[in-house]
């Protein structure tokens, strides 16, 4: 049974514990994790940015839109299996790139990597991950990884040098971030990058106690203190300390920089952070072979469309070039809304860093399972026999 969707990745599943069997859909995982982490870094990773407002919307536009099945089709050989780049994944949807994830589980980095990677769907390793680029690569030969650029073009180039000589063959440039996102939440849950000691965190990770032994103080023994790796070609700063906050200035850069890159970068280019068809044009135009529709999972500008509605105009705009979305995606259905409003694949980040928090890889691969199996259900449903039928079977909600 389990095979149809595993296409082409056939695998046992993996041995699941009580709590993950407990895990019946993805929106189990939040208030799971909630109990596991330390107030400030499930602040980190749940939160938006001031009213929430694009966070709350990326989840209310799916219900702009309704099914209307066709019936009596033979789907029996349906499948979730689905080609992206010239690579074959056994679902429509892959993990988004998620900074600081090994905050909240075990080298969650590795652990998303590698359920990935089992479980045959892409990972989109993150710039501010806490894992060498190229010992995720090893684990994870097929995983993707996204570049939060540096602003000067030397500093560029070696990152992008030091990704290609790792082995990755899909470069993601991370474009909504010139400036940070005024993340209120974060100030008043005590969470700052890098973390600093004081009593607050002290207590927030002491009444934590399965987060402090199972995640912090066994990456402390096992590995030493981590650094973010990877947001440069050399080593960046400690994820604990006493200095200066991060600075997260990128308000310099252009697209000038992107066609730099463009000549630069032998694989596939794709940009992430588009909302406006306009700029999905520009990255056509300069040779881009993918976009990823995203407002940052509402973590950027309070206000920015949530990507689901804007996906229709920039999939007309397209043309040659793949258009992925990212932003909001919980169930099966928002899959197949998302796909059938333009997108070639989707992402999604909150839930399997969720995953990785409290169950490691097996966690990971329990979520992957729960949303391939929807998709699946849904398949049956809306007799579809793959993505390529789903015309005609997602309609906008007339009110
Ligand atoms: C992110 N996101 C993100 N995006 C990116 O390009 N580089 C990054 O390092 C990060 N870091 C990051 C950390 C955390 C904790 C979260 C939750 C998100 C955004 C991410 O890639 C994606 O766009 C959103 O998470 C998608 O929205 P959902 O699925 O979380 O609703």
């Amino acid at each position: 049974m389990r095979d149809v969707t595993r296409d082409p990745a056939a695998v046992e599943p993996p041995v699941l514990s009580r709590q993950l069997r407990d895990i019946l859909s993805l929106e189990d995982l939040e208030p799971a994790a909630q109990r596991y982490l330390p107030h400030c870094i499930f602040s980190f990773i749940s939160g938006g940015v001031e009213t929430n407002a694009s966070r709350h919307e990326n989840r209310a536009a799916f219900a702009d839109y309704d099914f209307h099945p066709r019936v009596l089709i033979d789907v029996s050989s349906r499948t979730t299996a689905t080609t992206l780049f010239g690579e074959r994944y056994s679902a429509p949807f892959g993990i988004a790139p998620m900074g600081g994830s090994g905050l909240a589980g075990y080298r969650a980095d590795l652990a998303l990597a590698s359920a990935a990677a089992t479980e045959n769907v892409p990972f989109i390793l993150s710039g501010a991950s806490l894992v060498r680029m190229e010992e995720v690569a090893k684990a994870n030969p097929r995983a993707w990884f996204q570049a939060y650029l540096p602003v000067e073009r030397g500093a560029i180039g070696a990152l992008i040098d030091r990704v290609a000589s790792a082995g990755f063959q899909h470069l993601v440039v991370t474009a909504d971030v010139p400036v940070g996102g005024n993340r209120e939440n974060l100030v008043r849950a005590g969470y700052t990058s890098p973390l600093r000691p004081t009593l607050k965190l002290a207590l927030d990770a002491g009444t934590h106690p399965r987060w402090l032994f199972g995640t912090a103080l066994r990456t402390l023994r096992r590995h030493g203190m981590p650094y973010y790796e990877n947001s440069a070609a050399e080593r960046g700063m400690a994820v604990f300390s006493n200095a200066a906050t991060r600075a997260h200035l990128r308000d310099s850069l252009s697209w000038t920089d992107l066609e730099w890159i463009r000549d630069r970068w032998q694989g596939k280019l794709i940009v992430k952070g588009i909302l406006a068809a306009a700029d999905a044009d520009k990255a056509r135009r300069i040779g881009c072979d993918g976009v990823i529709v995203s407002n940052h999972g509402g973590r950027q500008l309070d206000g920015a469309a949530a990507p689901l509605r804007v996906l229709p105009r920039i999939a007309d705009v397209a043309h040659e070039m793949t258009v992925m979305m990212d932003s909001g995606i919980r169930r099966g259905s928002d899959v197949i809304k998302a796909l059938a409003l333009g997108a070639a694949f989707v992402f999604a980040g909150r839930p399997f860093l969720y995953a990785a928090a409290i169950g490691c890889e097996p966690g990971v691969r329990r979520a992957i399972d729960l949303l391939r199996s929807e998709v699946h259900r849904n398949f049956a449903f809306l007799g579809s026999r793959d993505v390529s039928e789903l015309e005609g079977r997602v309609m906008r909600i007339a009110r």
